[in-house]
């Protein structure tokens, strides 16, 4: 059998905010798979990050995937604007969703990915049913708003319970881990079942972007001796 792809996501919300077009070309010389971007709108979360702009200007500095993680109230208002700046996958907050299925069916008919994150408390079953529909399902674990938040251990059983639904599944589906996915934590996630591992401060912290990725994919490897 095939090890499981590992990906990793770098969050820019933890790079150093003078240099976003650096912050994305040195996660991309130093092997990241895509590039992590939370549109925070101080009403889903209490805390403001960036607009829509951001998209087409990081577009110049890199060509990996760009993800908007919208962790704001009203997501639909704003799907079709997030789908022209050029996000290749939208994820949105299931809660903050009224019917699920038709923002997902928006997402897609825009011609972009689309992704789905449940908070901690948040039961799989509300993304159960939408799995087929789905490019990326996101496990928070830490409460949205902040990025260097402690891993909230508690959300490792719904990672593995979501691998056991998507293993189910006819088609991919990129399962997610976000928030306190570091050195420390990134074995017990990976192990758990995550293919997609989200990262801020463990990628930026300290600015050797080359040298965090370096030591997280050896810590990945070593997840699977
Ligand atoms: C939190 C964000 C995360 C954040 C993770 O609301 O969704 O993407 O950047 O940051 P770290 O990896 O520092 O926990
Ligand atoms: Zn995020």
């Amino acid at each position: 059998m095939n090890p499981r792809q590992i990906k990793i996501s770098a969050s820019i919300l933890a790079a150093n905010f003078s240099d976003l077009g650096g912050a994305v070309r040195d996660a991309e010389t130093a092997g990241a798979d895509s590039i992590h971007i939370d549109f925070m709108d101080g009403h889903y979360v209490h805390n403001l990050t960036f607009g829509l702009d951001l998209i087409p200007a990081l577009r110049r500095h890199t060509s990996l995937p760009l993800i908007a993680h919208l962790e704001i109230a009203n997501p639909d208002e704003f799907i079709q604007d997030f789908a022209r700046a050029g996000a290749d996958i939208i994820i949105v907050c299931e809660d903050a969703c009224p019917d699920l299925g038709a923002t997902i069916r928006a997402i897609r008919s825009g011609g972009v990915q689309a992704g789905v994150s449940l908070n901690p408390d948040r039961p799989l079953d509300l993304a159960k049913d939408h799995l087929d529909g789905l490019d990326m399902l996101l496990l928070m674990s830490v409460v949205p708003g902040w990025g260097g938040q402690a891993f909230i251990p508690s959300v490792l059983p719904k990672i593995a319970e979501g691998r056991r639904l998507i293993d189910g599944l006819a088609r991919p589906v990129a399962l997610a881990v976000d928030g306190g996915v570091n050195r420390d934590t990134v074995v017990d996630v990976v192990r758990a079942g995550a293919d997609t591992l989200i990262m801020g401060s463990a990628v930026y912290s300290g600015g050797d972007v080359a040298r965090n990725v370096g030591s997280l994919r050896d810590s990945i490897s070593s997840s699977r001796l």
